[in-house]
């Protein structure tokens, strides 16, 4: 095994010794659902990471073998493997960041709701775990439907007397991501120089880019809008579609939730001027109590809700249609902490 690979059945820690400090050279960060769609192209993407001091490879099963592929890598990052629910607590204990992409994936003809009955226990418990074993984490929820997993996440860290509303998100960045991508596309951009805001939640109606905020400027018919506002709505589907039953987006994904690391990281350092949207608790919506919209990142986590862009109409009347099921949504993920 390379230098830098640790074997699994490492000792148990006894104490926390990583203080979280910009003099520190990176940042711990745990991936749980490591060996999975997404969790193995991420975790690539966290071993290139110059933020990254250790990545810790969580999964019920087939960690090592990721490990030890990605150890190899010559970068800086050093890996550890952590297999089967036993080794959580070493894969946690001193995180900084905890990204979780755990969970099943949809299949054509499913909503993600239709996950929330495997997902919504999977979240709780790997939840339960970062209450007890790194509580002062960041935590990042991609496990679907994550308009209900970020509520069940809240649920659990406030139970357990831990949760900070300020370092608890919903990774929505792959939303923001295809609005670039398509919107670039529509106006022959590099998408790297195109930025749209997304917000409300990750499903169907309640992603809402808006395409009236975009920078630049994005002038085009309002057909044109509604038919790329439809296109980002769905774009998860369309991939779920052309895998024809092997899982949803995975690559994409992974690029998505490594640039939100990287932002979190990155603020985490004391970098100014890190924003990037997700879905967390936030009062910037009457009767929403978790809402994705952009958010300014400090290192304690969410620095300042910036003000929700001015909607046009067309906007505006996709804002009204989301609220119904967005309130369902959160009321699901709580009703699963109730017992209901
Ligand atoms: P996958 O099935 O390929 O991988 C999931 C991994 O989670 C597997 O390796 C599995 O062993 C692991 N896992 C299951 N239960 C676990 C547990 N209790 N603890 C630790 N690991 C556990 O699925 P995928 O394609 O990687 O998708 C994962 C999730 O991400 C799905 O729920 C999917 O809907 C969601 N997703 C979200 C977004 C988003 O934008 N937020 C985008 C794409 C996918
Ligand atoms: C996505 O937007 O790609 C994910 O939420 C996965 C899915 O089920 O669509």
């Amino acid at each position: 095994l390379a230098q830098h690979f640790v074997a699994e059945q490492a000792p148990a820690p006894q104490l926390e010794t990583h203080a979280t400090s910009s003099s520190v050279r990176g940042y711990n960060v745990a991936v749980l659902g490591a060996a999975g769609g997404i969790g193995q192209p991420l975790s690539l993407l966290l071993k290139l990471s110059p933020q990254v001091r250790e990545l810790r490879l969580y999964d019920v099963a087939n960690t090592a073998g990721v490990a030890a592929d990605l150890s190899h890598i010559a970068t800086a990052p050093r890996i550890t493997s952590h297999s089967g629910a036993g080794a959580l607590p070493d894969a946690l204990y001193g995180a900084d960041l905890v990204v979780i992409p755990a969970g099943v994936p949809r299949k054509p003809g499913m909503t993600r709701d239709d996950l929330f009955n495997i997902n919504a226990g999977i979240v709780r418990s790997l939840c339960e775990g970062v209450a007890r074993f790194c509580p002062s984490a960041w935590v990042a929820v991609i496990s679907n439907p994550v308009n209900s997993t970020v509520p069940i996440a809240a649920e659990v860290l406030r139970r357990a007397g831990t949760f900070n509303p300020s370092k608890l998100f919903g990774v929505t960045t792959l939303d923001v991501v295809r609005a670039n991508t398509f919107v670039a596309e529509a106006l022959g951009l590099d998408p790297a120089a195109v930025n749209v805001p997304v917000i409300g939640g990750h499903a169907g109606v309640t992603i809402l880019p808006v395409l009236s905020a975009a920078t630049p400027r994005l002038t085009v018919p309002e057909q044109q809008a509604r038919a790329l506002m439809a296109r980002i709505q769905d774009a998860g589907t369309e991939v779920v579609k052309a895998k024809a039953g092997a899982g949803s987006a995975t690559l994409s994904m992974a690029y998505a939730a490594a640039r939100f690391a990287e932002a979190c990281l990155r603020a985490m350092s004391g970098e100014p001027g890190v924003v990037e949207c997700a879905y967390v608790a936030s009062s910037v919506v009457k009767d929403l109590p978790f809402f994705a919209s952009q958010l300014r990142l400090g290192p304690a986590g969410i620095a300042e809700f910036l003000p929700l862009p001015r909607l046009n109409a067309l906007e505006q009347d996709n804002f009204e249609s989301m609220k119904e099921e967005l309130v369902s949504s959160i009321a699901k993920g709580v009703g699963f902490m109730n017992g209901k």
